[in-house]
């Protein structure tokens, strides 16, 4: 049994155990996040997986509704976490911590289809391997589909994600009416290696073990 799923199953148990247990984890999740393996190229999932909790952040382009760019592509960064950092949160679900005080979220109001792109070049690897982020061995991935609202059980997975990733969220003005969201995959391209993009279902991107 990998450590994470020893924490896993210790949630269930005694919770003073549970969190001494994900406090080994965390502090051995520093450890291993500097040698932590990418995944070969032909695993085009698990690299979906590993590129998505790698990063911290990403590119997310809506169709405009400002007034004189109706309908055309938007791109614009947004913070976001599929789990605590380290190799025992990743969910694959990119949360976001939103506001309809944002433009892009306007443009989402009205059509929520989007696109939201991550690349290694976010993360040190890159430049250590002296790849170009344009290069497909800086492995970058495309993500199509929605942004949709959490409901309130899902919101406690997502605060949890994306506060332990950005802490200056908490401070972030409370009038501004946040939210938590994900971005609802349904088509997945990933660039990881010369040849060509690869095709990645939801399904199989879910059910990987990153
Ligand atoms: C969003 O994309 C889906 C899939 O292509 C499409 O069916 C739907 O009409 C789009 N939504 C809007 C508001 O354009
Ligand atoms: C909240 O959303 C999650 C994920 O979509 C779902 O599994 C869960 O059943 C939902 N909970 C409620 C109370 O609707
Ligand atoms: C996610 O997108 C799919 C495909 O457009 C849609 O059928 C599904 O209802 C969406 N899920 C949510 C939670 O909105």
């Amino acid at each position: 049994m990998s450590r994470c799923a020893l924490v896993r199953g210790a949630m269930s148990a005694s919770s003073a155990m549970a969190r001494l247990l994900l406090f080994l984890c965390a502090a051995s999740g520093l450890l291993l996040a500097a040698v932590a393996a990418i995944p070969p190229p032909e695993e085009a999932a698990r690299m979906a997986r590993y590129v998505l909790h790698s990063c911290d952040w990403g590119a997310l382009a809506t169709l405009s509704t400002q007034e004189g760019l109706r309908g055309r592509p938007f791109a614009n960064i947004f913070s976001l976490s599929d789990g605590p950092p380290g190799p025992c949160g990743g969910s694959g679900v990119p949360y976001l911590y939103l506001t309809d005080m944002e433009i892009s979220v306007q443009d989402l109001e009205v059509n929520s289809n989007a696109s939201l792109t991550v690349s290694l070049a976010q993360t040190p690897y890159c430049r250590k391997h002296k790849y170009d982020p344009q290069n497909p061995l800086c492995a970058h991935i495309i993500f199509v589909g929605s942004i949709v609202k959490v409901n309130d059980s899902e919101a406690d997975i997502a605060k949890k994600a994306l506060f332990t990733r950005h802490p200056e969220m908490e401070s972030w003005p409370k009038d501004h009416n946040w939210f938590f969201a994900k971005f609802n995959i349904t088509n997945i391209w990933v660039l990881d290696y010369f040849g060509g993009l690869k095709i990645v279902t939801p399904e199989e991107y879910y059910s990987v073990k990153p």
